[in-house]
């Protein structure tokens, strides 16, 4: 089913018929070459089934995507049920999704797919593992802009790039938690352990009784407690992405993803090249009694040499219930990207009280936000902890030209 494919005269039948495949529209915006549409696709995961407090996460490899040699313009997504409906944060939270690019040989059997796969992993920093995706984010992705400004684009499927023998795939990851009838809401959203009643990790080692929630105590297939005698009917859902693509031409101007994470840790020893550990998730303990709420802030730094500077095109952060704001700095102290949360303040989806949905973007002028080569720079991630707040995120995103296009086309 989600691998099916439609020649174009096919896609309006069955766009109209079953909204479970895949399809494509074109739209008359015309970008780079004049007679270069773009198009927007838009898929389906494959289904997520959910019960009354249940975790499912789960890695979906060789999912749809547009193929070919392509300029990503913009990748959105949220959960749908059933009848493509979307589903309220309240009902089901997405914790994250994320969609990874691997390469995979073509003489790869059926019981093994992901044998001798390589990750195709972003332009930041964090190694082994975390952060490696092109895009990815939480509760806020109804409300942010992944819209990248003309002539840039995010180049992909240049057979070049595609060792011999192998196929360029993409792979899903989503993280989504029923939290019909939960006891706790909050603290199911923030996989406090002890709602979990999970004491080991995936390797079966003990937690530290510090860890009070985290990924570690929210896996596929927990359940976070009930309301006495709660009961809800099981459902199915999917994670509906969209993406706006149009074909790879010489007008287009590639843009490097970073991914900045305030946890990592860079640790430099001689002769080693230098690694950094990103620990993608951390606590935010409370403050001391007797603070007023409006003092009661949490700040972390971080700092990144930036090999390989160029122009900022796309900023915004990543952070979850309690965020206040996250801040990119030049080597000079100016603020490169300043990136708020907005809590919704309703029911409906996209809007849901109390919970993060959306970021702010920073679309600078390109040519007037510039990195230099080798330069610092500084990452500020600011929640409230009037409570405390376990597993939040703070992550920044940056597109970086590293040349501009001509100045006529801009
Ligand atoms: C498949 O291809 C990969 C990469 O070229 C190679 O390492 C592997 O040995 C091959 N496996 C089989 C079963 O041919
Ligand atoms: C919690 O886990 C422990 C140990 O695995 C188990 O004995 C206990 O029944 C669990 N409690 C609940 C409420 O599931
Ligand atoms: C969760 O349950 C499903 C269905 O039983 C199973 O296929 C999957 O492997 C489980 N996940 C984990 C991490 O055990």
């Amino acid at each position: 089913m989600f691998n099916m494919r439609f020649v174009s005269q096919d896609w309006v039948v069955s766009c109209a018929l079953i909204l479970l495949v895949s399809c494509t529209t074109y739209s008359s915006a015309s970008l780079g070459k004049p007679e270069n549409n773009i198009k927007t696709s838009v898929f389906k995961s494959p289904k997520i089934e959910l019960g009354p407090g249940l975790v499912s996460n789960k890695f979906y490899f060789d999912v749809d995507f547009p193929r070919g040699h392509i300029a990503l313009k913009s990748f959105n997504a949220e959960l749908v049920d059933e009848s493509g409906k979307s589903l309220p944060l309240q009902e089901t939270y997405l914790h994250h999704w994320f969609i990874i690019k691997y390469q995979q040989p073509k003489n790869v059997t059926h019981n093994n797919p992901t044998d001798n796969i390589v990750y195709v992993r972003n332009s930041g920093f964090c190694q082994d593992g975390p952060l490696i995706q092109y895009f990815g984010l939480g509760s806020e992705t109804r409300g942010t802009a992944t819209d990248i400004p003309d002539p840039f684009g995010i180049e992909v499927g240049n057979p070049s790039e595609i060792p011999y023998g192998y196929d360029e795939k993409w792979l899903i990851n989503v993280h989504a938690i029923d939290t019909r009838g939960v006891e706790d809401r909050l603290g199911c959203i923030e996989c406090r352990c002890d709602l979990y009643n999970i004491t080991k990790d995936a390797d079966g080692n003990p937690l530290s009784p510090d860890y009070k929630g985290g990924l570690d105590c929210c896996p596929d297939n927990t359940t976070c407690r009930l309301n006495k005698g709660f009961k809800g009917p099981k459902r199915t859902l999917y994670l509906k992405y969209t993406v706006k693509w149009f074909s790879w031409d010489n007008y287009v101007v590639p843009l490097k993803i970073y991914i900045l994470d305030v946890t990592d840790v860079l640790s430099v020893s001689k002769g080693v090249t230098p690694m950094h550990n990103c620990e993608v998730e951390y606590q935010v303990e409370p403050c001391s009694k007797g603070y007023s709420s409006s003092a009661c802030i949490d700040v972390r730094k971080t700092s990144f040499p930036m090999q390989n500077g160029g122009y900022v095109i796309y900023g915004v952060g990543h952070q979850h219930v309690g965020a206040i704001a996250s801040k990119l700095y030049g080597q000079d102290g100016g603020v490169i990207c300043s990136s708020i949360p907005k809590y919704g303040t309703g029911s409906e989806a996209g809007n849901e009280k109390g919970y993060v949905v959306g970021m702010s973007t920073c679309y600078p002028r390109p040519g007037t936000i510039k990195i230099k080569d080798g330069e610092t720079l500084t990452l500020e991630i600011i929640y409230s902890n009037s409570e405390m707040h376990s597993g939040v995120m703070g992550l920044f995103y940056i597109l970086v030209a590293e040349q501009l296009p001509h100045q006529h086309l801009l």
